[in-house]
């Protein structure tokens, strides 16, 4: 696929196209391309705008090793150039809410707003919260399928690992939340035909 072709492929062309791919080619990502996915995931809505997400990239062929052994040797986690590791922290998320308010609000609005956000989550047992941090980073998951399919790569999410060890071998914070890892890169196999449940079976109006 050329370039311009695949700077274009809509939305729908890469919800159409995409599958999950388990086998890559060798050869790094360039950084600027990684970074214009990426770049394009951060937009994501959140709950509150807290923004939970975090990517950790890993491209390293030791680190990647250990992540396979974390996750089940999944082969894709091995062939990829890299593995996307999305993982949320509502800690630090709460901790940099300066950052994540609306510079726009009025100075007072923007302080009673933060109350508030700070408010509701220290009610929260921590494990709920971190829960909620991570059916936030699924929202991320989702626009990182189709970005990378649109910008022309392949990927895999995973949910089937050890949470404590990719945790230990990455050194996340204890409170993360690892909703997926994503292995990324140019597909060496064909993956399976997509196969959805039909509009009709999903859809009512009201
Ligand atoms: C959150 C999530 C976790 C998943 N975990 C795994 C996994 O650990 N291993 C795997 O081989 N596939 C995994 N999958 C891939 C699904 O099996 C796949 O998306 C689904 O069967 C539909 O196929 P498709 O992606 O090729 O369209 C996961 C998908 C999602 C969205």
């Amino acid at each position: 696929m050329t370039e311009t072709a695949v700077d274009f492929l809509s939305v729908r062309e890469a919800a159409e196209q995409r599958r999950s791919i388990r086998a890559y080619e060798p050869g790094p990502i360039p950084r600027e391309e990684l970074e214009e996915i990426l770049d394009v995931v951060r937009r994501a809505p959140s709950a509150f705008n807290v923004q939970p997400w975090r990517f950790l990239v890993v491209e390293s062929p030791e680190l990647k090793a250990q992540l396979a052994a974390a996750a089940f040797n999944q082969r894709q986690v091995h062939s990829a150039p890299a593995v996307i590791v999305l993982y949320t922290d509502m800690e630090d998320a709460l901790a940099n809410l300066d950052a994540v308010v609306h510079p726009g609000m009025p100075p007072e609005q923007r302080e009673s707003t933060k109350a508030t956000i700070r408010r509701m989550f220290s009610a929260q047992p921590a494990d709920e919260r971190e829960a909620w941090g991570a059916g936030q980073g699924y929202i991320a998951l989702g626009y990182l399928l189709l970005a990378a399919e649109a910008r022309g790569y392949q990927t895999s999410p995973m949910s089937g690992f050890d949470l404590a060890k990719v945790k230990e071998v990455l050194g996340l914070p204890a409170n993360a939340r690892v909703p997926a890892l994503v292995a990324i890169g140019h597909a060496a196999e064909e993956g399976f035909p997509q196969h959805r449940l039909p509009l009709a079976s999903l859809m009512k109006v009201a």
